[in-house]
C-alpha cells in the first residue's frame, strides 16, 4: 500500500515513527475524483453533494454513522468491467466485498454473474433472482449442505479448493441425479504484492491445490475421472489489493500451461479459466490502479498468444472482481465527536462509528482519506487520527490524514472508499449496531441494508 513521508514532519517527528502520513493537501476542500464516486462534487456554497443531494440531508435523514452508496457508480463499473471484457468473457462479481438484494438486482440488470461462498450469499443471490446458472460456488471449505443447496439450485459451477471437496461434490451431485460443472482453483506459485492475509497463491497457505508437485494434475486426473463432475475449467486467484498487473499476467500463462498439460495427456481441451479477482483500487491519492481495459486486453493477449504458442482453442476467460466495483462508489459519513488535540502529536478526532464498520485499517494496517464534507473550511490544514469509538486504542479509521483546523464537533467527515470489505467485515463490537447502506441516485437515497436496532441485539440475545 502507498506510504509517503511528509517531507518537512510535524513537530516532535521523533513521536511519529510509522511515517504514514503525506504532506498536507494544498487544497483541503478538494475531492479527488480518484476515491470519490463519480457524482461526488463540492458545491459552490462548500457542501458536498452524492447523487445530487447534500450530505446534510442525507444524514438528518438516514443519520450517522452510514455507508452512501452511488449506485450510478455502481452501475458504470459494472459496465466498464463488462464492455471491457466483451461477449467472448464472463465478469462475475465477487458478492464478498458487499451484497444485498438492490447489489444483486443490479448485477443481474447489467449483466454480471456472480461470485457466492456462503450459503448466505447464496441465498441472497437466488432470493433476489440471480439466476442460478449465472452463480459460482466458492470457499475453501465448503459445507456439504452449502455444496448440496448449490447443485440443488444448479449454479452455474463450484470452485473445487482440495482433494476431499472433489470427492464430496461428485457425491453429492451423483446422489441429487446431477452433473455438476466445476473448475479446480489451482494455486501458482505467484507472491502477489499485498497485505499477507489477502495474498493467496504462494503455496504456504489454505486455498486451491498447487501446480507445483502435479497436485493439480492429479486434481484434474481424479476429477475427469467422476461422473458426478463435468469439469470446465481452471481457476485461480493470487490475491487482493494488487496494482502490478503482473501477477496476474503470470498466473495466465502458467493456468494455459496446465491446460496444455490436460489436453496432451487426456485429449482433452477445457474450455474456460477463470483468473479471480484482486485489482487494487485508490484508498488515497498516492494509488494508481490499473483500469479494467488495461486488465482485460494484457489478459486477452496472453491467454490467446500463450494458446495459439501450444496449440490450444482460446478458452473462455472469466474473472471475479469484487473491490474494484463496490469499493470506490460508497463512503461512510461520521459525525465528529470528541476532538482531542495532543501537544507536539497531533489531534485525535472521534467519530460515531469505528471499527465495527471498518476493521480494515486494524486488520491490514490499510490507508484511507478523509475530508470534511458539511460545509468547507479555508482554516489551516491538522494533522489528524481519525478514531472509532470502542474501547481500544487500535480502533483508528484513518491512521493520519489532515483535516481543517476549525473542525468542530458536529460536523460531518466522510471516508471514501468504503464499498468494500467494510459492511461485509462490520462488527457488533461493544453492541455497535451495524450502519445501514443507503443508495443514492437522481436525487434520492434509498435504505438497501437497513440500520440494526438494539431490539437486533435483544433478539439474537435468548439467555
Ligand atoms: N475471487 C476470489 C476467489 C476471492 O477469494 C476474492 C477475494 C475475490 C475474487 C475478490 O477479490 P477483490 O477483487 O475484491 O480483491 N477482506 C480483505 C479482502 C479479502 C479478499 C478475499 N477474496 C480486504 O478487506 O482487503
Amino acid at each position: 500500500m502507498s506510504r509517503s513521508a511528509h517531507p518537512a514532519g510535524p513537530r516532535h517527528a521523533d513521536v511519529l515513527t510509522e511515517g504514514h502520513y503525506s504532506a498536507p493537501p494544498t487544497d483541503l476542500n478538494a475531492l479527488d475524483p480518484k476515491v470519490w464516486s463519480r457524482t461526488v462534487t463540492r458545491t459552490p456554497d462548500g457542501q458536498v453533494t452524492v447523487g445530487g443531494i447534500e450530505v446534510a440531508r442525507l444524514a438528518e435523514e438516514f443519520g450517522t454513522p452510514a455507508y452512501f452508496l452511488d449506485e450510478a457508480d455502481f452501475r458504470a463499473r459494472c459496465q466498464a468491467w463488462r464492455d471491457a471484457f466483451g461477449p467472448d468473457a464472463d465478469v462475475f462479481y465477487a458478492g464478498k466485498a458487499f451484497l444485498s438484494r438492490a447489489v444483486v438486482r443490479w448485477l443481474h440488470e447489467e449483466g454480471l454473474n456472480l461470485d457466492v461462498c456462503s450459503a448466505g450469499e447464496l441465498t441472497t443471490a437466488l432470493d433476489a433472482g440471480m439466476p442460478a446458472e449465472r452463480i459460482a460456488l466458492h470457499g475453501n471449505n465448503k459445507t456439504p449442505e452449502e455444496i448440496e443447496r448449490a447443485v440443488a439450485a444448479g449454479v452455474g459451477h463450484i470452485v473445487l479448493d482440495s482433494f476431499q471437496e472433489i470427492v464430496r461434490v461428485a457425491h453429492i451431485a451423483d446422489r441429487l441425479g446431477k452433473r455438476q460443472r466445476v473448475q479446480i482453483r489451482v494455486t501458482v506459485g505467484v507472491e502477489a504484492h499485498t497485505h499477507e492475509f489477502i495474498a493467496t497463491a504462494h503455496e504456504d497457505q489454505k486455498f486451491g491445490i498447487a501446480l507445483a508437485g502435479g497436485e493439480a494434475a492429479e486434481a484434474v486426473r481424479r476429477a475427469l475421472k467422476l461422473d458426478g463432475l463435468e469439469l470446465v475449467g481452471i481457476h485461480s486467484h493470487i490475491g487482493s489489493q494488487i496494482f502490478d498487473t503482473a501477477g496476474f499476467e503470470v498466473a495466465a500463462r502458467r493456468v494455459v500451461a496446465l491446460l496444455a498439460e490436460i489436453r496432451d495427456e487426456h485429449g482433452v481441451e477445457l474450455p474456460e479459466i477463470d483468473l479471480g479477482g484482486g485489482l487494487g483500487i485508490a484508498y488515497t491519492s498516492d494509488d494508481d490502479p490499473a483500469e479494467p481495459h488495461d486488465i482485460a486486453n494484457s489478459l486477452r493477449e496472453i491467454v490467446t498468444r500463450e494458446c495459439a504458442a501450444s496449440k490450444l482453442r482460446t478458452p473462455r476467460i472469466s474473472v471475479e472482481p469484487g473491490r474494484a466495483i463496490v469499493g470506490p462508489t460508497a463512503f461512510t459519513l461520521y459525525e465528529v465527536g470528541t476532538i482531542k488535540p495532543l501537544e507536539g502529536l497531533r489531534t485525535y478526532v472521534s467519530v460515531d462509528g469505528g471499527m465495527s464498520d471498518n476493521i480494515r485499517t486494524a486488520l491490514y494496517d490499510a490507508e484511507y482519506s478523509v475530508a470534511l464534507v458539511s460545509r468547507s473550511s479555508d482554516a489551516e490544514p491538522m494533522l489528524v487520527r481519525v478514531v472509532g469509538k470502542h474501547c481500544e486504542s487500535g480502533d483508528i479509521v484513518v491512521r493520519d490524514a489532515f483535516l481543517p483546523a476549525d473542525l468542530a464537533p458536529g460536523d460531518l467527515i466522510a471516508v471514501p472508499a468504503t464499498g468494500a470489505y467494510c459492511r461485509s467485515m462490520a462488527s457488533n463490537y461493544n453492541h455497535a449496531l451495524r450502519p445501514p447502506v443507503v443508495a443514492v441516485k437522481d436525487g434520492a437515497g434509498r435504505v438497501i441494508v437497513r440500520r440494526e436496532t438494539e431490539e437486533d441485539l435483544l433478539r439474537l440475545d435468548v439467555g
